[in-house]
């Protein structure tokens, strides 16, 4: 993707906050905003991953700091914050995307109640603990932009994944509001929604690394979505477009659109086939 080079101007020189840095969108979200000139804190709690993202960034004559943080703890957030602070003085762009999937299918009887709870922890909350530790910084300053990646998921279901979708429902209902709010008080503080469909990442390995018990549904339905998934260096390329231009949704995949409107259509059905009371 191309941008003017009045807009990256923009970005140059500014601080950018990335958690889930350590790898897939978050690593290329965290270097697209590098390349742009921006400083970069990479926060993930893969000490490994972000140290090799890092040195990746800096051989590209980019700059920044990596800061291991766990998203789903509230001080460690606070600390991210406390760390950037006293590395740049400023955040700018906030990007609150570590994220994990997991909990299983409602129908077979074996929920992992704690992967559930990790998941709204880290999907959900940790976009909460994001937006208390950085917001004050960026409604003070009366400039910045918050990016919460959730996922297309949370627009429209899929079977076998509720406890996912439950909190990147959660996560969009959470932005949307705050993007409501910034509205209402006239704020140059941004928000965007990031919503991707499949991704080349680590949640989304290719069909040669499935494990070998796999069986050959799943296979079929994982290689598919493989085939049409999405590089990240190209979601954050979106993403910084998304930024320059202010706008709320990302979406990378055309077609979510017609399952949400199949989705809308499907309510406004059954309503018509109701009626409402008023
Ligand atoms: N890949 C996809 O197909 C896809 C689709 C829709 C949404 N997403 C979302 O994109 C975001 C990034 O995921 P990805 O696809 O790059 O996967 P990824 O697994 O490559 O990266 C996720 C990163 O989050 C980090 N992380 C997980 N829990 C953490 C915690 N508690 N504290 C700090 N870091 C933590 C992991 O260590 C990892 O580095 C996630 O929120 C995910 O739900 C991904």
């Amino acid at each position: 993707m191309q941008y003017e080079r009045a807009e990256m101007d923009v970005l140059t020189g500014k601080v950018a906050v990335v958690t889930g840095a350590a790898s897939g969108i978050g690593s290329a979200m965290a270097s697209a905003f590098a390349a742009a000139g921006m400083h970069v804190v990479l926060a993930d709690r893969n000490e490994q991953g972000l140290a090799h993202v890092l040195e990746t960034i800096e051989a590209h004559g980019g700059a920044g700091i990596a800061v291991p943080t766990d998203c789903g703890d509230r001080d460690s957030v606070g600390a991210l914050r406390d760390a950037t602070l006293a590395a740049f003085g400023a955040a700018h762009v906030v990007c609150n995307n570590a994220g994990l999937g997991g909990g299983g299918a409602l129908i077979n009887g074996r929920l992992d109640l704690a992967r559930w709870r990790e998941v709204m922890n880290v999907n959900y909350f940790g976009h909460i603990y994001g937006i208390e530790a950085f917001l004050p910084i960026l409604l003070e300053q009366d400039e910045g932009h918050i990016v919460n990646t959730a996922s297309r998921q949370g627009l429209v279901s899929s079977g076998g994944n509720a406890g996912y979708c439950a909190s990147k429902s959660a996560a969009i209902a959470l932005s949307e509001t705050l993007h409501l709010e910034l509205s209402s008080i006239g704020s140059k503080v941004g928000i965007s929604i990031l919503c991707p469909g499949g991704v080349r990442t680590g949640m989304l390995r290719p069909p040669e690394e499935l494990p070998a018990d796999t069986d050959a549904e799943t296979r079929t339905l994982l290689t598919q979505r493989y085939r049409d998934a999405a590089e990240p260096a190209d979601v954050a390329a979106l993403v910084v477009r998304a930024v320059l231009a202010n706008r709320l949704y990302v979406l990378t995949h055309a077609e979510t659109i017609e399952w949400m409107t199949a989705r809308t259509d499907r309510i406004a059905g059954d309503v018509a086939a109701l009626g409402t009371i008023r």
